[in-house]
């Protein structure tokens, strides 16, 4: 049983992502997608519904699993039973972020290896910070995020600014 464990913020989950967790859904038995408690930063979305959009989206996969986790990533790979990290690349501007943290992660356990997947080139522009953005300028996200989400971010505005 393979286990590939998908960390982010996912404020919120976008079609980027999904792509990348469900052709890794393809490839090994378990995809845990792992929302970190605490980023650093300030999140659009509570934990729990950022939680509950990447179930709700992922609801047609079965061999993906949402999860969360708190602390070091090292240490959720070792809580999960994961063999290995998995990242999207969208541009050559993310890959020395992740870079960096692939060899950090390394450094801290030497097990832990992390495994990058190109996203789809429809989705290499796509950011939940730019859909949060244009979703707040009254622009349309359809074709950015699943329907739950952009029907959260509505929501979300609207409570916002009454
Ligand atoms: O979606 P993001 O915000 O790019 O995800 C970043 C995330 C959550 C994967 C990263 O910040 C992380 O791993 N945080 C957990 C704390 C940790 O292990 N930090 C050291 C990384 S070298």
């Amino acid at each position: 049983m393979k286990t590939i464990l998908y960390p982010g913020s996912f404020d919120p989950v976008t079609n980027g992502h999904l792509d990348v967790a469900k052709r890794a859904a393809k490839l090994f038995d378990r995809v845990v997608i792992a929302v970190a408690e605490n980023s650093g930063k300030k999140p659009l979305f509570t934990f729990a519904e950022r939680i509950d959009l990447l179930k709700e989206a992922c609801a047609d996969t079965p061999n993906i699993e949402v999860a969360s986790f708190d602390g070091l990533l090292v240490n959720a790979l070792r809580l999960f039973g994961a063999e290995a990290v998995l990242r999207g690349i969208r541009t050559s501007a993310d890959f020395e972020y992740e870079f960096q943290m692939a060899l950090m992660n390394r450094r801290l356990n030497p097990d832990c290896e992390t495994f990058f997947m190109m996203t789809d080139p429809d989705c290499s522009f796509v950011s939940s910070t730019l859909v949060k953005e244009i979703a707040r300028g009254g622009g349309d996200i359809s074709n950015f995020v699943p329907v739950c989400v952009a029907e959260a971010i509505r929501r979300k505005w609207k409570e916002n600014m009454p």
